[in-house]
């Protein structure tokens, strides 16, 4: 085939061909053939999946119904949905799902951001909130953090009156800070509610501390959304499916975009079955605190800052954090360089099974010379 200049590329929405697409963890399977490494020596410590796998009551309920896979799902996933309201004691209506929490992030992109608005975000929180505020033409307003969490205060005072939507991510993602209860009553008490909060909850489950009670703003009609997904606590990040909690309206809104098969059959079943296996998330909130000590520890003894973490993974501040994070992967251990947050001085890393821990430890030991 002749390749020609693409002739289309004059109608390449321009929010789109500026668009640095977002860079996940690298897979094993990618990482052992680059190296010629063992895929089985390899551990990826690179996304914040969970230590321990799939929830096994969410296995077993894959196996029953994989015969199923040639029906359309329930596009809205009538019995998660019911199920999952009675557990947050919320109306059914007040939930939306998606294909991975990210996708429901996408939703507020297409339903409240366009150019002539603003977005405001942490400075070094999630990535998306900026990539979809650059998709759909918004202006994104950093807020520069206090230490390495986020800056309630400023971030409040950064809303202007072109500002739709405040994301606030907690516990953080990459820098692992929470936000007490006092902190966000404050906040909320004091911004203006023609303003939408959306409280990026994707580690709720695994905080190893106190979380604020954010659906309290749900009951209370704020415009506000929570945002939670099944990736990381129940283990099914494979699977694609995350949900919303907001007041009806909001919700009503965010339903208009989001294609009606969006998550999958398999993805609705094991969450419902996930939702009942409260053990392997304390078992998973276990190993992670484990894993928080041991790193710690570590961190200490090779002379190393790092950022006190309340969920699962931690930044360490380890000089020039891509050629440390390099240096690991050939060594097979895959962690996250941290430059695209504005902080290429650190590596995050998810914490893994005890002896996974081990491996980084060691690595990290060799890669620096301490
Ligand atoms: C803060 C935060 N929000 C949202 C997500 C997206 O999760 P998912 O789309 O798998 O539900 C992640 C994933 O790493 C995250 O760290």
């Amino acid at each position: 085939m002749i390749a020609e200049p693409m002739k289309t590329a004059k109608w390449l929405n321009p929010a789109v061909a500026d668009l640095r697409p977002y860079e996940p963890g690298r897979p094993i399977e990618e990482v052992a053939r680059q190296y010629g490494l063992d895929p089985a020596s390899v551990c990826k410590l690179a996304s914040n999946e969970n230590p321990l796998g799939t929830s096994p009551k969410a296995r077993r309920r894959l196996l029953q119904v994989l015969d199923d896979t040639y029906r359309y799902p329930d596009g809205g996933a009538y019995y998660l949905r019911r199920k999952l309201a009675g557990l947050l004691d919320a109306a059914p209506e007040q939930l939306i799902f998606g294909n991975g929490s990210n996708e429901i992030l996408e939703f507020v992109g297409h339903c409240f951001l366009g150019p002539g608005r603003s977005l405001v975000a942490s400075a070094h929180a999630f990535v998306i909130y900026k990539l979809i505020g650059q998709m759909f033409g918004a202006d994104v307003i950093e807020v520069p953090t206090r230490g390495l969490g986020h800056d309630l205060t400023a971030m409040r005072n950064a809303v202007r009156s072109d500002t739709a939507v405040v994301f606030v991510c907690n516990p953080n993602n990459p820098t692992g800070t929470l936000l007490r209860e006092d902190e966000v009553r404050l906040f909320m008490d004091d911004l203006p509610d023609d303003v939408l909060v959306v409280f990026d909850e994707a580690y709720y489950e695994l905080c190893l501390d106190q979380m604020p009670d954010t659906l309290r703003y749900v009951r209370a009609g704020r415009s506000c959304l929570v945002l939670r997904t099944f990736s990381k606590a129940y283990g099914l990040a494979g699977l694609r499916i995350g949900y919303g909690v907001g007041p009806t309206e909001i919700v009503a809104a965010l339903e208009k975009p989001r294609q009606p098969f969006n998550t999958n059959r398999l993805a609705q079943e094991a969450a419902m079955a996930a939702l009942d296996d409260e053990e392997f998330v304390r078992a998973t909130r276990d190993v992670i605190r484990k894993g928080r000590d041991d790193l710690e520890r570590a961190c200490r003894a090779m002379g190393l800052e790092f950022e006190r973490t309340y969920t699962n993974f931690m930044l360490i501040r380890v000089g020039d954090g891509a050629a440390v994070t390099e240096r690991l992967t050939r060594r097979g251990v895959i962690v996250r360089p941290m430059a695209g947050y504005g902080l290429p001085e650190y590596i995050r890393v998810s914490f893994g099974r005890p002896d996974e821990n081990e491996k980084l430890i060691q690595a990290l030991r060799q890669v620096l010379g301490r």
